[in-house]
C-alpha cells in the first residue's frame, strides 16, 4: 500500500484511508465497482453539493444516483433515514449496491446507518467534506441517527470499505465549521500525542490552505485508526476507544442543555476539553499550569473555553447522568495523566463535577 494511504487494521474488515491520491482512488474504485456490474449510490446534502457541483461527476457518479438531503443535524432523523431507504428501494438497489456518503458527520452517520440496515447491510464508503468528519467521524464505523429524546440513540457499528480524504474540499468550509473541527484535532493531541499538541501550539492558526493541514489530518486519522483497531466496539474495561471521548461528557451535556444548534459540536468539545483538564488537575493527575496551556491553544484556534450563557448546574448534571457512555450508573470521565496521554477515571464524585461546572460559569 502506498504512503498516500493508511489502513485501519480490523482483520477481514480492514480498509484504507486515502489521502493525497484520494480523488484518483475514488474514481478508480467507482469504475471498478461498475466494471464488476455493481450499482453505486450517494447520499449528500444540498450545501455540499452546491459547494462542489462537479466533484461527484468527476468521480464517475451520475445525477440520478445521488440523493440530496437538507443540511444540518436535523437530517440525522428517523424521517430522513426512511427517505434514504426508500431512495434505494424505489430504484431496486440490490445487495451489490455500494453506498457512498459525501458530506460531513451528519451525512456520514446517516448514510452509514442506511448502509448497515438496507438489505441487512450493503457496502459503504466515506467521502468526508468537513474537518471534523475527516479527522473523526468518517473513520471507525460508528453510524447512527438521533431521536427526539436524544442524540445518536439509534445506530450500528458499520465499518466503511474505504475513506477518501481530500483536504481540498475544505476550501469551501465556513470558518466556524473549520474551527469546530480543530477542537477534535486538539483533542487528539491531548489524548495521545504531545508532539501533535506542541506542533499545534507553534502554529499561527491553521486553515484550509495551510501546508501543514494534510499532515495534521493524517496524524489524527493514524491515532483514531490505532484506537479503533485496539477496541473497535468500545468494550475495553478501561482506556480503549472511550479515550476518544475526552471532553465529550461535558460537551454532550452543554449541547443538550443549551439546545442542539446553540453550539456547534466542536465548540462544545472545546469547552469540554478545558473542563476535562480542570478535572484532571482536581484529581491530581496533571499540574495546575496545564489549564492555562489548554486554554491558550483552544483560543488560538478561535474556539470558546467558556459557556456563553449560564446554564443550570442541575440540568447539566442530569444530562450527564443520561449520557450513554456511563457504566452502571456511575459517572465516568476521560481525564489526562499528562497532556498527550488520556485515561478513564471512574466513580467521580458528583460534588466535584458540580464545582467544575460552577467554575465554568454555570449556576
Ligand atoms: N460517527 C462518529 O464517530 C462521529 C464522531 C464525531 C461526530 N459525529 C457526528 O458528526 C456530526 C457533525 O459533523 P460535522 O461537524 O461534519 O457537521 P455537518 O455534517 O452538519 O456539516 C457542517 C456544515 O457544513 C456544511 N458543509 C460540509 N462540508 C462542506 C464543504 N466542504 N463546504 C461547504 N460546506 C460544507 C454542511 O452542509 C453543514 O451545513 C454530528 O452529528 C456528530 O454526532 C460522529
Amino acid at each position: 500500500m502506498s504512503t498516500a494511504s493508511l489502513t485501519v487494521q480490523l482483520a477481514e474488515r480492514s480498509y484504507p484511508i486515502h489521502f493525497s491520491d484520494s480523488a484518483a482512488a475514488l474514481r478508480a474504485d467507482v469504475a471498478k465497482l461498475r466494471a464488476a456490474g455493481r450499482s453505486v449510490r450517494v447520499i449528500s446534502d444540498a450545501r455540499v453539493l452546491n459547494a462542489h457541483p462537479s466533484y461527484l461527476a468527476q468521480a464517475g457518479f451520475n445525477d440520478g444516483e445521488i440523493l440530496s438531503l437538507p443540511h444540518g443535524e436535523q437530517t440525522k432523523s428517523v424521517e430522513r433515514f426512511s427517505e434514504s431507504l426508500s431512495f434505494l428501494a424505489s430504484q431496486a438497489a440490490n445487495r451489490d449496491c455500494a453506498l457512498f456518503a459525501f458530506g460531513g458527520g451528519v451525512i456520514g452517520d446517516l448514510a452509514g446507518y442506511v448502509a448497515a440496515s438496507y438489505l441487512r447491510g450493503i457496502d459503504f464508503y466515506q467521502i468526508p467534506t468537513t474537518l471534523l468528519s475527516m479527522v473523526d467521524s468518517s473513520v471507525g464505523g460508528k453510524t447512527g441517527i438521533n431521536l427526539p429524546e436524544g442524540k445518536n440513540l439509534v445506530g450500528a457499528f458499520w465499518q466503511p470499505k474505504a475513506v477518501y480524504i481530500d483536504a481540498a474540499l475544505l476550501q469551501t468550509l465556513p470558518p466556524r465549521e473549520f474551527a469546530a473541527g480543530m477542537a477534535e484535532v486538539i483533542k487528539y493531541g491531548m489524548l495521545a500525542d504531545i508532539d501533535l499538541f506542541t506542533q499545534l501550539e507553534a502554529l499561527d492558526g491553521l486553515d484550509a490552505s495551510s501546508e501543514e493541514l494534510p499532515g495534521v489530518i493524517r496524524r489524527c486519522c493514524e491515532i483514531k485508526a490505532q484506537v479503533v483497531a485496539d477496541d473497535e466496539k468500545e468494550t475495553a474495561a478501561t482506556g480503549g476507544r472511550a479515550l476518544l471521548n475526552l471532553g465529550h461528557t461535558f460537551a454532550h451535556a452543554i449541547e443538550n442543555v443549551a439546545g442542539y444548534g446553540a453550539y456547534l459540536h466542536g465548540e462544545a468539545v472545546a469547552i469540554g476539553l478545558e473542563l476535562a483538564t480542570q478535572l484532571s488537575v482536581h484529581l491530581n493527575q496533571i499540574p495546575a499550569e496545564d489549564i492555562e496551556r489548554v486554554r491558550r491553544i483552544i483560543k488560538q484556534f478561535q474556539l470558546p473555553t467558556r459557556m456563553e450563557e449560564a446554564l443550570q448546574v442541575v440540568d447539566l448534571m442530569a444530562a450527564m447522568q443520561r449520557d450513554k457512555k456511563n457504566r452502571s450508573g456511575r459517572l465516568r470521565f476521560v481525564t489526562m495523566s499528562k497532556i498527550g496521554q488520556a485515561i478513564t477515571s471512574d466513580a467521580i464524585e458528583c460534588e466535584l463535577i458540580e464545582q467544575i461546572w460552577h467554575s465554568a460559569g454555570a449556576k
